[in-house]
C-alpha cells in the first residue's frame, strides 16, 4: 500500500497536522521543558540510553509515514505546538489495524486536547484509510491517559504483561480498542453528543489487582 497523504485535521482550537523536519527545534524545546512530565511514560529502547534526538526521531517518523506504516502528527492548540500524536503499526488487509500514542505539554493538560486529537485521528483512520481497528495501550499507573480512553469509550480488552519498553523497562499495559462498526457516525461526534457508553473502558478489578503485583516469569 502506498503511503497515505498526511492530512491536517481540526476541531475548534485543536489541530492535528503532519510533523515536518523544521519542527525539530520547537519540538525539542517543548520536550526539554517537559522532561519530568513525560519521562515516566516515554518509550525507550531495550539496552539504549535516553538521549533526546528530535531530528532523528522526526526522520524516523517520516520514513514510517512514507512507507505507509504511520501518521505522525503535531498537536497544535490555538496555533501553538503543544504535543504529538502518532498513529503507528498501520496494517491493511485482514488485520486493518493501527495503534495510537500521544502526549501534551503539562501547561496544556486538562483542556480536553488529547481526547479531541485521538477522536480526530481515529475518525480519519476509519473513514479515509478504511482501517477496521484502532488500539491504545496504557500503563496501569497512568490515570490521566486512562481518562482519555474512558471519555471516548475505547473498549477495555485486557492486560498485556511486560508489553512495551517504557522509561527503561518492560511495562505492563492495559489495551483498549475501537472497531469501525461500533462508531459508525464517528468517535468525535459520539463523544460530543454524549453517547459514549459509560462502562466501555472499565477495567475488571482482577486485572487491576494483577497489574498491581509484579509478574514473576520463569523459564522452565
Ligand atoms: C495523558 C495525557 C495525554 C492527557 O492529555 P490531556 O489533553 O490533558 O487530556 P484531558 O484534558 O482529557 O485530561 C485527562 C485527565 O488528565 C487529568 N488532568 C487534568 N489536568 C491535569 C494536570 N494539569 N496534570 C495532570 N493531570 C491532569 C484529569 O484526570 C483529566 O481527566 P478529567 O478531564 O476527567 O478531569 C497528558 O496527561 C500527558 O501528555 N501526559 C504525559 C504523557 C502521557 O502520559 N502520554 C500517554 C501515554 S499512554
Amino acid at each position: 500500500m502506498a503511503a497515505a497523504v498526511l492530512p491536517t485535521l481540526r476541531d475548534g482550537d485543536v489541530t492535528l497536522r503532519p510533523i515536518r523536519a523544521r519542527d525539530a527545534k520547537p519540538l525539542e524545546r517543548v520536550l526539554l521543558e517537559n522532561r519530568a512530565w513525560l519521562r515516566q511514560w516515554e518509550a525507550t529502547y531495550p539496552g539504549g540510553g535516553s538521549v533526546i534526538d528530535t531530528r532523528g526521531s522526526i526522520r524516523n517518523l517520516l520514513a514510517h509515514a512514507r512507507s505507509g506504516n504511520g501518521l505522525p502528527f503535531i498537536i497544535e492548540y490555538d496555533g501553538r505546538l503543544v504535543g504529538q500524536l502518532n498513529v503507528s503499526s498501520i496494517t491493511f488487509g485482514s488485520l486493518s489495524s493501527a495503534s495510537i500514542g500521544y502526549w501534551v505539554s503539562q501547561e496544556y493538560a486538562g483542556r480536553g486536547i488529547t481526547p479531541t486529537a485521538v477522536a480526530l485521528a481515529t475518525d480519519h483512520c476509519f473513514s479515509v484509510l478504511r482501517l477496521h481497528r484502532m488500539e491504545i495501550c496504557i500503563r496501569p499507573e497512568n490515570g490521566p491517559s486512562l481518562r482519555v480512553v474512558e471519555k471516548l469509550g475505547f473498549r477495555y480488552e485486557g492486560l498485556r504483561r511486560r508489553f512495551i519498553h517504557i522509561n527503561g523497562d518492560w511495562r505492563d499495559h492495559f489495551a483498549f480498542a475501537l472497531v469501525a462498526e461500533e462508531v459508525r457516525r464517528g468517535v468525535l461526534r459520539r463523544w460530543r453528543e454524549g453517547r459514549v457508553p459509560v462502562d466501555a473502558a472499565r477495567i475488571p478489578p482482577e486485572d487491576r489487582a494483577a497489574a498491581a503485583s509484579p509478574l514473576h516469569l520463569t523459564d522452565h
